[in-house]
């Protein structure tokens, strides 16, 4: 079928195939008739190195045009390439937290093709025997068939990581008609990481991209930006019924995000599952934009060895976000589908660490106050944890307040709100303004609590009757009536006594 704006509409809406049009009938398909998809990705990682992968220049990001710029990397004839020995080291320390088979040698290879930003006209990579081969990425989702958040491991192959040049930037001036050149960028080292298509859907995609971002970011071997450029992602995307070929596979290509890594994935695979089921054929084509194709050449000049020492290398290593995850859940005794959240969010770790030092109140609480309150707020502003404006210490100051009984819990909840408001106050100050301390006069308490029972017979009847969830009932009226900074302790004995 012919694409129409009424089916991409349709798409859009996400009404697409027959698992969202007739969910039933898709439920009761046997397995192997049902189509799904196929990811494969493949991952270029800036890397993180004062200088370029064969030249001396310097590597930074936003830099003035063409200020960055070597006569080897604008490929002035009689210029050679030095290998820099601290690409090298990245790589294989990628490989090595990957699972990798490191090879003892490995070689580079020219790629030619013609393109204004590739001065040489060819690019320096690997292809016949790149730097790592044959590892593995584990990664984890949240979400499983009964319960919604559980954590659920995942694991993707690596076919390889090879070491290349960069290329320039092309920038298309097109009030001019003109197209300008910035060599900045050619020549910085990239680690290409290609995976099997062991993925299924973009959720799994963007969270194996998410977790190779925190390994490369805890090894120090890219800074994993994807709005930067610095980690880059295309995708394969086909669809198959299980036990079956793969079909023919569509690729999506530069994305800069891992949202819209999902996003693209799930509509290719969507997309083409329409077009199956409509009796069409899916074509093999590059999404978005075209794929330079290129020529393999062998280097003919024998560059200096640069040879690395992976044990040492392998010693070298820090912690990886995985072995974060399992010091937290023991440390801390804590579930994993918590670790999982901590680790994931920029800064969470050392945030929550931060408070569990300062307060004495019980690990499962603070992760509710991190992933509720603090999350939440966050999420609703679009911000990350270092914009806090409610820093550690100062949360810890409140849930000590909570803790120690000065404040009940949904106290506590008004002084988070407040100081989420107005930066700075402490927790100790809100409630002394606000007068949120909790209530635990017993005369004022008696009081509150005599004219609640004799405003409610009824229940009062129930709860002699034998009916005790009812006091829950009274309890919340008493709460109510001092905005839930009744000592709730103390408001349940007065309630019982009055009612029995
Ligand atoms: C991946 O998970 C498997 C199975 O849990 C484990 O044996 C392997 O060591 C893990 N590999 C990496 C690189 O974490
Ligand atoms: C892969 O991981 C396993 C388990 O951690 C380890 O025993 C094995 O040596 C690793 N293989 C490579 C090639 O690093
Ligand atoms: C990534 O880069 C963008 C653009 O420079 C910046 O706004 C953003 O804060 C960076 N993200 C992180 C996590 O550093
Ligand atoms: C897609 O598959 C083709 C053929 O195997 C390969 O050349 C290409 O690099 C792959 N692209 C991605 C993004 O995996
Ligand atoms: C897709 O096209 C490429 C190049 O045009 C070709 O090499 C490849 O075999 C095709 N793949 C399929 C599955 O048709």
């Amino acid at each position: 079928p012919h694409p129409s704006p009424a089916r991409d509409q349709a798409l859009h809406n996400g009404r697409w195939g027959l698992k969202a049009v007739a969910p039933r009938l898709w439920n009761a398909l046997p397995e192997s008739l049902r189509l799904v998809g196929v990811v494969g990705l493949e991952i270029h990682a800036q890397i993180r190195s004062n200088t370029k992968l064969f030249s001396a220049s310097a590597v930074r990001f936003s830099s003035p045009p063409n200020s960055l710029v070597s006569f080897f990397d604008a490929s002035l004839p009689g210029t050679l390439p030095v290998l820099n020995k601290r690409c090298v080291e990245a790589a294989v320390m990628t490989g090595l937290a990957l699972n990798c088979t490191i090879n003892q040698k490995s070689l580079f290879d020219r790629k030619h093709y013609f393109y204004a930003d590739l001065p040489a006209g060819y690019q320096i990579t690997q292809q016949r025997r790149p730097i790592a081969v044959d590892g593995v990425l584990n990664y984890s989702l949240m979400g499983g068939k009964k319960k919604k958040n559980q954590v659920v491991r995942k694991s993707a192959r690596i076919t390889q990581i090879q070491l290349e040049q960069d290329s320039g930037k092309s920038l298309h001036d097109d009030l001019q008609s003109q197209t300008l050149i910035d060599l900045n960028r050619a020549g910085v080292g990239l680690m290409e990481l290609v995976m099997e298509p062991d993925m299924s859907c973009g959720e799994e995609a963007a969270a194996a991209v998410r977790e190779l971002q925190l390994i490369l970011q805890a090894l120090g071997t890219c800074e994993g930006n994807m709005s930067e450029g610095q980690l880059r992602v295309d995708a394969n995307v086909s669809v198959h019924r299980p036990g079956q070929p793969f079909g023919v596979r569509a690729e999506v290509k530069n994305i800069n995000s891992a949202r819209n890594l999902a996003r693209a994935i799930d509509y290719e695979i969507q997309r083409q599952i329409q077009v199956l089921e409509s009796g069409g054929t899916v074509q093999n084509e590059t999404r978005a934009y075209d794929s330079k194709t290129g020529i393999f050449f062998l280097c003919s000049r024998f560059m200096p060895d640069q040879a690395v020492v992976v044990q040492e290398i392998r010693d070298r290593l820090p912690e990886l976000p995985h072995v974060t995850r399992d010091r937290l859940v023991h440390a801390y005794n804590i579930l994993p589908e918590h670790s999982f959240t901590l680790v994931n969010e920029d800064g969470l770790v050392e945030y929550f660490e931060a408070v569990m030092k300062q307060t004495r109140m019980n690990a499962r609480k603070v992760i509710g106050w991190v992933t509720n309150e603090l999350l939440g707020q966050l999420k609703q502003q679009d911000g990350s944890v270092g914009q806090s404006p409610i820093s550690p210490s100062a949360l810890a100051e409140l849930l000590e307040l909570q803790e120690t009984g000065q404040i009940s819990s949904s106290g506590a909840k008004q002084v988070f709100q407040e100081m989420w408001r107005s930066p700075g106050k402490t927790a100790r100050l809100i409630v002394q303004e606000k007068d949120l301390g909790l209530v635990s006069d017993t005369e004022q308490l008696h009081g509150i609590c005599q004219r609640i029972v004799d405003s409610h017979p009824e229940e009062v009847n129930a709860i002699r009757k034998g009916n005790k969830k009812v006091l829950n009932k009274l309890m919340g009226l008493v709460q109510k009536e001092t905005k839930g900074r009744a000592d709730p302790v103390l408001v349940q004995a007065i309630l019982q006594d009055k009612t029995s």
